[in-house]
């Protein structure tokens, strides 16, 4: 006999009392999205998890520290058992359906009256999975998420519902890309490009994502505009503008994140002052990741408690530097350059003039995350010669003390 399927809904659970029975670790996952549908939640347990107990103190919760009594789900209009003792799971149950509450059971879902599909959202739309009726596989919460991240991502992708069947969102999205690998952009990020009607690229980040794009979306290759650099985001910011106002959805990607040394906030302003609606959406920097994807945290518990992101793009002696060398030099933390490789023996004979010592280690990661990704590595006293007799090229992020002698070097996934 084929399993009868259940009923699937959407519970409006804003101001409405639930009555969780246990907190651990189903506790912790099932809280926050209670908690998002603005559900009034008392928690019945002798003990729960740290970060159970947080959202007690914190005044998310009701926390009733003791254990359950016949007679909780008084008023209530949707219960969890989730403990860890069968029999207080079977009694919460049972007085749920005495008194018509539906009831969720962690431990044996048949015995209870609901149960919890595997949820996601993307870009508005939520996911919910249930996997139940089906005689060979039964209910199985682990395909349930799989077919949940897979919509999700199908979604994200713009795979699953192809762009011009989306509502659209209009104007120009700044979106940082994260530092090359495709991999590292947000699922907003992604959201937005699969939706795009004109990409606007930077020469760095996720290069990869435009050969998914499909044939119908207008690819502008921000470093082959021309001209000087001023001149050439003039040229930028015209594109967008003018493809904005011709109605078109314009994504203008960026490597990194779009506020570091990216220029986002100008052509934010440019785009705002000609009424274009404009949406930020915050990438993954160069500056923590790209030493992160060689082992090289920038701080580290006892080595370094600050690190100072700079641009190397002038050199220390040139009259347009708005950066305090000397300051630096005497900071025992970590420093990290950007755009600094034609300058790079230059600054550090700066911060050593300035009483940095010459064995201060240096990592030099060129085109970190990506297939070609190289490090150097060097003293402050060596870093100039190094970099030069390996042919150290941009994109490169530097990093300058005592962290990079930390960790194992090893690859993160
Ligand atoms: C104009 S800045 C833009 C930074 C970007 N907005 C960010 O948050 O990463 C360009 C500099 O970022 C660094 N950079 C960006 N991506 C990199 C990568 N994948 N590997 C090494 N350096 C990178 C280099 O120092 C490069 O010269």
């Amino acid at each position: 006999m084929p399993e009868t399927p259940a009923y699937p809904v959407g519970l409006r659970l804003a101001g409405r009392r639930v009555v969780l029975v246990g907190g651990g670790t189903v506790a912790q996952r099932r809280l926050p999205a209670l908690l998002a549908a603005g559900a009034d939640v008392t928690l019945v347990s002798p003990g729960a998890t740290p970060s159970v107990e947080a959202m007690a103190t914190a005044g998310e919760i009701t926390w009733e520290r003791r254990r359950y009594a016949e007679g909780d789900l008084a008023d209530a209009w949707y219960a969890l058992a989730a403990t860890d003792d069968a029999e207080v799971n079977a009694a919460v149950v049972a007085e749920a359906e005495s008194r018509r509450v539906w009831c969720v059971r962690s431990d044996d879902a048949d015995a209870g009256t609901a149960w919890t599909p595997a949820t996601g959202r993307s870009g508005g739309v939520t996911v919910a999975v249930l996997t139940s009726g089906a005689p060979d596989t039964g209910r199985d919460p682990r395909r349930s998420a799989a077919v949940r991240d897979a919509v999700v991502a199908g979604l994200g992708d713009g795979s699953l519902v192809p762009p011009q069947h989306r509502p659209r969102t209009g104007g120009v999205a700044l979106v940082g890309g994260g530092p090359g690998d495709p991999d590292l952009i947000t699922v907003r990020g992604r959201r937005l490009l699969a939706g795009a009607d004109v990409v606007v690229a930077d020469r760095l980040g996720p290069r990869d994502l435009l050969d998914e794009l499909p044939p119908h979306v207008e690819v502008i290759d921000a470093a082959k505009i021309p001209y000087g650099r001023a001149m050439a985001q003039e040229h930028i910011n015209a594109a967008l503008i003018e493809h904005a106002k011709a109605g078109r959805f314009v994504v203008r990607l960026k490597g990194g994140d779009p506020f570091v040394f990216g220029r986002g906030m100008e052509e934010a302003e440019q785009l705002a002052a000609e009424g274009v609606e404009v949406t930020v959406v915050p990438g993954i920097s160069s500056a923590i990741s790209v030493p992160g994807a060689v082992g090289v945290p920038v701080t580290h518990r006892g080595v370094a408690h600050e690190f100072t992101v700079v641009s190397g793009h002038v050199a220390p002696d040139d009259p347009r530097s708005l950066v305090d060398w000397p300051a630096l030099a005497r900071l025992r933390g970590t420093l990290v350059l950007l755009m600094a490789v034609e300058n790079l023996g230059a600054i550090a004979d700066a911060l050593m003039a300035h009483g940095r010592s010459e064995e201060t280690p240096v990592a030099v990661v060129q085109e970190g995350t990506m297939a070609t990704e190289r490090r150097v590595d060097a003293t402050l006293g060596t870093v100039r010669a190094r970099a030069a007799a390996e042919g150290v090229r941009p994109p490169a992020v530097v990093v300058i003390g005592d962290v990079v002698g930390v960790g194992t070097g090893g690859t993160r996934g």
